[in-house]
């Protein structure tokens, strides 16, 4: 598998005429290699050159693990009293390149990184690599797409241990802490992102930060997690209730259930990915809220929890088979509070698949049913 990506990285490059990749540790290497290192303060990068094998500048102690990803690699290790320079160097005289752009993670690679290579490479100008891979890690193959459903399952039994344990009064903190407890329960690898789990004025921050503040009967509690299993992300939303809310929080929350079944209704091949943001929005839209759907409909997942096809307006990337993706629209009213219904869909032959399957209804939770 990895074998075959990495020739058709190679080959891409060729297309474009760009003579040589430089990649970081990060999803990008591992989707190509299978490899992942530590990002650390002594440089490992990989070089992807047009012809020929590949090369790997890393620490010495680091070639043994290397060695076991199915790469031709050439090796250019340093150790830690001789530094990197020198290695990069010999990389350069090996590869026999200079004085042309390299194609590199604009988004990821740090100054560090850049500094060396443009040293020993006498890079003109960093182009980014980004494109290049989004449209080789953009559609999923079915072994990508099983451990998707396997990171969801995961998930949402990780969500079914941990709603009878919530409490009204009980902290968002302490019940962020039992989620990602419950997640590790239910056979994560390691978590996709740090859990938001935020209830009342906080739900209106689609980003917030769980705290201290006890959760209140009557409020929102909104909860975005996911769990990574075999490198592979899930990332799902639901909105619940704390006992019995104001009634506006029922017809606000009936609003986005729709405009999520809208999203996830107009998924199938061959249409803008923009044409999914439409198709949530205008539910949103047509019922007064626009303004309170504050950012895109979704975003792409795999190997990051984030990657493309984004969900957005002028996104015009036609969705194909293979293509994974959130639907995700939310109303956030600021100072009182906000719902988001998020779920995770690959695009399939003739339409579209949610891969998420956890109720969307808005339940009450909370109460002990001790009695
Ligand atoms: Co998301």
């Amino acid at each position: 598998m990895f074998a075959l990506r990495w020739l058709r990285f190679q080959e891409a490059l060729r297309r474009e005429g760009i003579e040589l990749a430089a990649l970081i540790p990060g999803a990008n290497l591992f989707y190509l290699t299978g490899l992942s290192f530590h990002r650390m303060e002594r440089p490992i990068v990989a070089l992807f050159p047009i012809e020929g094998d590949p090369a790997l500048i890393l620490p010495s102690f680091e070639i043994e693990k290397a060695q076991a990803a199915p790469i031709p690699w050439r090796f250019f290790s340093y150790t830690d009293e001789e530094g990197p320079v020198s290695a990069f160097q010999r990389a350069a005289e090996t590869l026999g390149v200079s004085g042309r752009p390299i194609a590199v993670e604009t988004l990821a690679m740090r100054v560090m990184e850049w500094s060396l290579l443009a040293q020993a490479f006498r890079a003109s100008e960093p182009i980014p690599a980004e494109p290049l891979l989004a449209r080789l890690r953009m559609i999923k193959g079915p072994e990508e797409i099983a451990a998707m459903r396997r990171a969801v399952a995961v998930a949402e039994e990780a969500l079914r241990m941990w709603l009878p344990q919530i409490r009204i009064g009980m902290t968002e903190r302490e019940a962020a802490r039992r989620l990602i407890q419950a997640c590790f329960a239910a056979g994560a690898d390691a978590l996709a992102f740090e859990p938001i789990v935020v209830a009342g004025p906080s739900t209106a921050l689609p980003h917030a930060t769980p705290s201290d503040r006890p959760m209140e009967r009557g409020e929102l509690m909104l909860v975005d997690f996911g769990v990574v299993v075999d490198g592979y992300v899930s990332d799902l939303t639901r909105t619940f209730a704390l006992g019995e809310p104001d009634p506006v929080w029922d017809r606000i929350y009936e609003v986005v259930r729709e405009a999520n079944a809208a999203g996830r209704a107009a998924v199938r091949p061959g249409i803008p990915a923009e044409a999914v943001d439409r198709a949530a929005r205008a539910v949103i839209e047509a019922a007064g809220y626009g303004a309170y759907f504050i950012h895109r409909t979704g975003h792409g997942l795999g190997l990051e929890v984030h990657e493309p096809p984004y969900i957005v307006a002028g996104n015009a990337t036609l969705l194909q088979p293979g293509m994974t993706f959130t639907i995700e629209p939310g109303i956030y009213l600021p100072g009182k509070g906000g719902v988001r219904i998020e779920d995770d869909v690959v695009v399939t032959e003739t339409g579209g698949e949610s891969l998420t399957a956890f109720p969307r209804e808005l339940m009450r939770i909370g109460e002990s049913h001790d009695s």
